[in-house]
């Protein structure tokens, strides 16, 4: 079985996960857990989302959250929307932005209030700016395997999403499964139709794992070339604006995938189920993660 030698993590839990949680945490509580996911090695962590605290209210001081890291050690993305968001972004000292859009129009809508087309001109009034400032930048597309509203999203469309979002500078792209639909053989029809306009190496896969068919798809992304993988500590997340979708795949059962097949990721298990520990018992809660469940004192 062809694998990569070794998978980069993005933990998205302190903003995919977190903006759908019910109980908004504290600032405190957002940078302690940042703070436990960078010391465990994570590579990449998202720490939070200048969006409309109307729109998210849990993702409101994402500003404070992101001041208070270090920021040497891992790099740390913010969701940026709008040139409202970019500006905050400048504000905060941020390097790293994540702008997101989707492949079908109608969750781009209730997601942004924006089509596809408008949310691509949107970020054309600011991309150049970040580019030219050294910003890296990561490009979301959502509903990539299908939409709660449109239903089945043709790969043609997630082809042409791609190639907009790379002619906008991006420097990595990161396919969603937002509502957690994907089976494998979709990895292969997807990845397929966007690799003709970007590197694998500059792919991610964003798998909510709604029907339990997340690892599958990691591990078929892997067998085709992909080395980057979103996930989030617990398995905590959801889409405020995606009806039934509920976590990411939990950064934990990943890694004991990754971990137990050889695969490098320079991530400490243990301490990211630690750090999840503690955020299910600030929210009071038992979080999804198969591997935290198992391993349960
Ligand atoms: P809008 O209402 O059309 O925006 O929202 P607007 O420009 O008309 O502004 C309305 C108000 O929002 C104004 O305030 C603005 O100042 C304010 P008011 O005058 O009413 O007091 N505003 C902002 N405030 C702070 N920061 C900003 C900002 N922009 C406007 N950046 C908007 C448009 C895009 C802002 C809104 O729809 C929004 O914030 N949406 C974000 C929704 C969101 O965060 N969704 C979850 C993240 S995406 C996701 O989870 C998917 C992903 O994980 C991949 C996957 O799984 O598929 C990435
Ligand atoms: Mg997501």
């Amino acid at each position: 079985m062809k694998l990569p030698a070794r998978v980069t993590i993005v933990d998205v839990g302190p903003r995919d996960g977190l903006q759908n949680e019910s109980a908004a945490l504290t600032v405190e509580d957002r940078v302690e857990f940042c703070r436990a996911l960078i010391d465990a090695g994570l590579p990449v962590v998202e720490p939070g989302a200048f969006v409309s605290p109307k729109w998210v209210p849990q993702m409101a001081g994402s500003e404070e959250v992101f001041k208070a890291l270090p920021k040497d050690r891992a790099r740390l993305p913010m969701l940026v929307p709008n040139r409202q968001g970019f500006d905050r972004a400048k504000a905060a000292g941020v390097s790293a932005i994540a702008i997101f859009t989707a492949a079908s129009d109608s969750f781009n809508r209730k997601n942004t209030n924006a089509s596809i087309d408008e949310s691509i001109r949107r970020f054309e009034e600011f991309t150049g700016e970040a580019k030219a400032g050294g910003m890296w930048v990561r490009g979301y597309i959502s509903t990539c395997f299908g939409c709660p509203y449109e239903g089945k999203v043709v790969p043609a469309k997630v082809a042409e999403v791609t190639r907009r979002l790379i002619d906008l500078g991006c420097d990595e792209i990161s396919l969603g499964d937002t509502i957690g639909v994907a089976v494998p053989s979709q990895m292969d029809e997807v990845i397929e139709a966007v690799a003709r306009h970007v590197e694998l190496s500059r792919l991610a896969v964003h798998l909510h794992d709604t029907r339990g068919t997340a690892l599958a798809n990691v591990l078929r992304a892997l067998q085709l070339g992909v080395s980057i993988v979103d996930s989030s500590a617990g398995g905590l997340g959801g889409c405020p604006y995606a009806p039934g979708a509920s976590g990411n795949l939990a950064t934990e059962d990943l890694l004991y995938m990754l971990q137990g097949m050889g695969i490098e990721t320079g991530v400490d298990l243990a301490k990211v189920a630690a750090a999840s520990r503690r955020v299910g018992e600030r929210l009071g809660r038992e979080l999804p993660s198969r591997y935290l469940r198992a391993t349960k004192r």
